[in-house]
């Protein structure tokens, strides 16, 4: 039995340079997949948006949405440590409006801490929402919810001065009192070469193997979603054709009468049998 990760573990783990886990999950069994399969973090990404909302990108997800499924995921999990993202256009406008969506994050869903996306005006709002109480990851380098103004779903921090920007976010990040800053889509030799400045776990997802941890999307590691996989997604299993094979199987049996079986049905006792159909007859 594993007891609740702490902020406190995670420091330590960085410190001991052992792996911190991280994966994303949307609903209940995955949350519970997630905790059963030991993961230190869960996150309820808004990847959430492609995943299981269908959204052509992260833009769209509203509050509400992100607030139902991570109270979903909350409910899945007893040991892994809890964050949230906040969507877009939830948390950039004033740090009051960020400490609100936070806050709401927090009372609503029971997460451990949020994240928020880029350097800039994301590092004051990091900085406002810690000095409320409520812990907050950063992100850097492929921030998908601006995306737009990077020039699409596309690997950051491929020159000099562009990665010494990305690293000036995490650093800023690190400064306004993020407990970690994940690392997207980012040469490796980036993130070898900043993580001597790190004192907080960094969480790479295609940033290769110096980060303090990983992060995959559920759906992609585990081979659920049809989109084409990113270039730093391993995947683990093929479940979408597994999902498919198991409901053409049903549909077969239905169609062939195949399903349901007698075991499948619930009986009743052959004299109320008899009398229901003397009834029916009466009708
Ligand atoms: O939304 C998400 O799933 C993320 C991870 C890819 C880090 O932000």
């Amino acid at each position: 039995m594993r007891s609740k990760i702490t902020f406190a573990e995670l420091a330590a783990k960085k410190a001991a340079g052992e792996p911190i886990v991280m994966v994303t999950a949307y609903d209940h069994p995955s949350a519970q997949i997630a905790d059963a399969a030991g993961v230190d973090v869960v996150l309820v990404g808004d990847s959430a948006a492609m995943t299981v909302l269908g959204y052509e990108s992260t833009v769209p997800v509203t509050v509400d949405e992100m607030l139902m499924l991570t109270s979903a995921v909350r409910r899945g999990l007893s040991t892994a440590l809890l964050v949230a993202d906040l969507p877009f256009g939830s948390y950039e406008a004033s740090d009051q409006l960020a400490v609100a969506t936070a806050q709401r994050f927090v009372k609503t869903t029971g997460c451990d801490a949020v994240k928020i996306e880029r350097g800039g005006t994301s590092v004051d709002r990091a900085r406002a929402i810690v000095a409320a109480g409520i812990a907050v990851v950063g992100h850097v380098g492929l921030t998908p919810q601006t995306a737009a103004t990077l020039g699409g779903y596309r690997s950051q921090g491929r020159t000099a001065d562009e990665a010494l920007a990305v690293c000036r976010s995490a650093l800023a990040l690190q400064e306004a009192g993020c407990f970690a800053v994940v690392f997207e889509a980012i040469p490796s030799d980036v993130t070898e070469a900043v993580m001597p400045l790190m004192r907080v776990p960094v969480i790479g997802i295609g940033a290769g193997p110096a980060a303090d941890g990983q992060v995959l999307v559920f759906h992609d590691l585990l081979g659920i979603y049809g989109g084409r996989p990113a270039r730093f997604v391993k995947q683990y299993a093929d479940l979408r054709s597994a999902m498919i094979e198991g409901v053409t199987a049903y549909g077969d049996d239905v169609r062939t009468r195949r399903y349901p079986e007698p075991e499948h049905g619930y009986s009743m006792a052959a004299e109320e049998s008899t009398r229901l159909r003397a009834l029916l007859a009466d009708l």
